[in-house]
């Protein structure tokens, strides 16, 4: 958002002097705009992990790291998961506005038509191994549904048509893949049930037993979807960007994103809290050795559900995340020894200096696996369950990229440390 009384970044290199814009966002953020530097200088910018670099202009979510904010669409997250379902959310994130009844209702209505995997497509579930983690399938399968369903290259509407087909079609996909993993055969989704109701069942019903829906656990579950739909220009979400900005269709894009989620940097952190907290109770619950062996910079360990890249107070999702898990288990009626751990493990990390000096605190990874676990979720379809909510961010992030008339393909730029030019030495018996 460049302003015709924009302020100018001045440098000086090598005696030149060089002037750049200062672009003003719309929360008044401010971001020098470097695209001519390399043509009048010949200089790259040196920025690894993109820590300074806004890599595009975005209408879709707004977050102040250091005051604790997140908004979709200028909505706050506080309010939207208050009065929202996690429908009313995806369509926010996608089209811009909150649909009124009407939309909302003809929306789901559209997703449920979409539900269904292709009769060919469940055949693949056959050939995973046993112990397939859940996310090699549901990348595998999303990209896969580009060969099913080709149209979307051509046209805007074939593309609303691919978003609509993949936001279906993800939970049933999610729940294939685990009943996959415990030999049970599939459930089928149902017109009769809402989004979040769908996938529960197909989840938790079988041939020889209905599942009877919980109204507090299908409301958690919206709940938590609204708590993952968007988080601007996170690692997944720059990786979806990226892979579209070759002009790859979004099946694929998408299928990207969810491999960039599956680390336990990222979106895999949920399963790692959980498998943390689990050898914490069984090593006693003595939460000052697991805090120091996330100290100890040889122990490769770190403190999983704790510190984030955009967020130096506490992350606004891990306190909604916290609140609603002492509310759902409350409501369930379950003693969850594991929150008590958490909550003990969270007290000493927050009232100990070196998370202090490091700014480090919850993210919205620390409480999110307890209410998963207490739905019934196993613990390796957690970060599943987070590429279900995050689902309609990297939609509504991959539409404006094509939109966008500033975008180009994604190519960053590297500063070369490697040999000099040198002559290939003459091959000797034995090698070189
Ligand atoms: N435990 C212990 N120390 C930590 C932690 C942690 N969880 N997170 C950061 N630190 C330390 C680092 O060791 C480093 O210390 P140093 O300055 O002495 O070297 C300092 O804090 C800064 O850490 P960076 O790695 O530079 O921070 P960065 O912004 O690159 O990383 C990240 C952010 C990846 C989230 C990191 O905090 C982390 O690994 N957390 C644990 C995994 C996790 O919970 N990931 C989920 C993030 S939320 C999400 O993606 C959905």
């Amino acid at each position: 958002m460049s302003d015709s009384k924009a302020q100018l970044a001045r440098l000086e290199i090598n005696g030149r002097k060089c002037e750049f814009p200062v672009l003003t966002g719309s929360e008044g953020e401010q971001s020098v705009d470097i695209r001519r530097l390399r043509k009048e200088t010949g200089l790259t910018t040196f920025d690894p992990g993109f820590v300074n670099t806004a890599s595009c202009q975005s209408a879709i979510t707004y977050l102040d790291g250091e005051k604790g904010i997140l908004r979709y669409r200028g909505y706050p997250v506080e309010e939207l998961i208050k009065i929202c379902n996690f429908i009313d959310v995806a369509y926010l994130l996608i089209h811009g506005v909150l649909p009124n009844e009407q939309v909302r209702n003809d929306f789901a209505r559209l997703l449920n038509r979409h539900s269904m995997i292709h009769e060919s497509m469940r055949t693949f579930f056959d050939h995973f191994p046993e112990n397939a983690h859940p996310m090699a399938i549901l990348s595998a399968m999303v990209v896969s549904l580009s060969s099913f369903y080709p149209e979307m290259e051509s046209d805007q509407e074939g593309v609303d048509m691919a978003a609509t087909r993949l936001l279906s079609k993800i939970r049933t996909i999610a729940a294939f893949s685990y009943k996959k993993s415990i030999g049970e055969p599939v459930v089928q989704p149902s017109y009769k049930l809402s989004y979040c109701e769908n996938f529960l069942n197909m989840m938790f019903a079988s041939p020889v037993a209905n599942y009877k829906l919980d109204p507090v656990v299908v409301r958690a579950l919206d709940q938590l979807l609204i708590l993952h739909a968007d988080h601007e220009q996170n690692c997944s979400t720059s990786a979806v960007r990226l892979i579209g900005s070759s002009g790859a269709n979004l099946y694929a894009s998408v299928s990207a994103g969810i491999c960039a989620l599956w680390g336990p940097a990222h979106g895999g952190a949920n399963q790692g809290v959980i498998q943390m907290l689990e050898r914490l109770q069984a090593e006693g619950g003595d939460a000052k050795k697991i805090i120091d062996r996330a100290k100890d910079p040889n122990a490769n360990f770190r403190l999983m559900g704790f510190g984030h890249r955009v967020y130096k107070t506490y992350d606004p999702r891990a306190r909604i995340a916290k609140q609603l898990c002492e509310e759902v288990l409350g409501k369930l009626g379950i003693n969850e020894p594991l929150l008590d751990l958490a909550m003990k493990l969270e007290q000493a990390a927050l009232s100990d200096e070196y998370f202090i000096e490091r700014n480090l605190y919850p993210n919205v990874d620390f409480y999110t696996g307890i209410i998963f676990r207490a739905m019934g979720i196993p613990t390796d379809m957690f970060t599943v369950m987070f590429a279900i909510g995050r689902l309609p961010g990297w939609i509504a992030n991959w539409l404006e990229w094509m939109s966008d008339p500033a975008q180009k393909i994604g190519r960053p730029r590297q500063l070369y440390v490697g040999p000099k030019k040198q002559k290939v030495p003459p091959r000797k018996q034995g090698g070189f």
